[in-house]
């Protein structure tokens, strides 16, 4: 079996949508092993999104990420890294496909940053690095 970090983001908490997500995830099948209520710092989020460092996107970023509490996620299953990044679809949540979390719960609001609700870890690398950060 597999570990992955998923967040749900400041924007999806802010919505009310955690408890959509929640069930989609479970709908899955995907084991919840820790969840926790996390006001991210700055630092934190530097050590999480220190691969965009630099980027035009990366201020505004951290900025949105500090803009209310996330909901971190250790999430369990076999290929659950990958099989929760087609949960949750493409970056753009314009254009994620119906049926995805971004498709059908995201949209542009027309804001510096992309808020597109979920985060999941893109690697088993990613995934041990990030866990580490959220949940030490
Ligand atoms: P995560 O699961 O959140 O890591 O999303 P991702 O892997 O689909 O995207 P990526 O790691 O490339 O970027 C991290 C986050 O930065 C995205 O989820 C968006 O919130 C934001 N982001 C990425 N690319 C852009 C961009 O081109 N413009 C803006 N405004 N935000 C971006
Ligand atoms: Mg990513």
């Amino acid at each position: 079996t597999e570990e992955t970090l998923v967040l749900v983001k400041p924007d999806g908490v802010a919505r009310g949508l955690t408890g959509a997500i929640l069930a989609r995830i479970e709908a899955k099948g995907y084991a919840l092993v820790d969840i926790r209520l996390v006001e991210a710092d700055r630092e934190l989020l530097e050590q999480h999104y220190a691969e965009h460092a630099g980027k035009p996107f990366y201020e505004p970023l951290l900025e949105f990420m500090q803009s209310g509490p996330s909901v971190a996620i250790r999430l369990a299953g076999n290929r659950v890294i990958e099989g929760f990044r087609s949960l949750a679809g493409t970056t753009d949540p314009t254009t994620a496909a119906p049926g995805t979390i971004r498709g059908d719960f995201g949209r542009d609001w027309g804001l510096a940053v992309q808020q597109n609700l979920v985060h999941g870890s893109d690697s088993p690398e990613s995934a041990a690095r990030e866990l580490q950060i959220w949940f030490g």
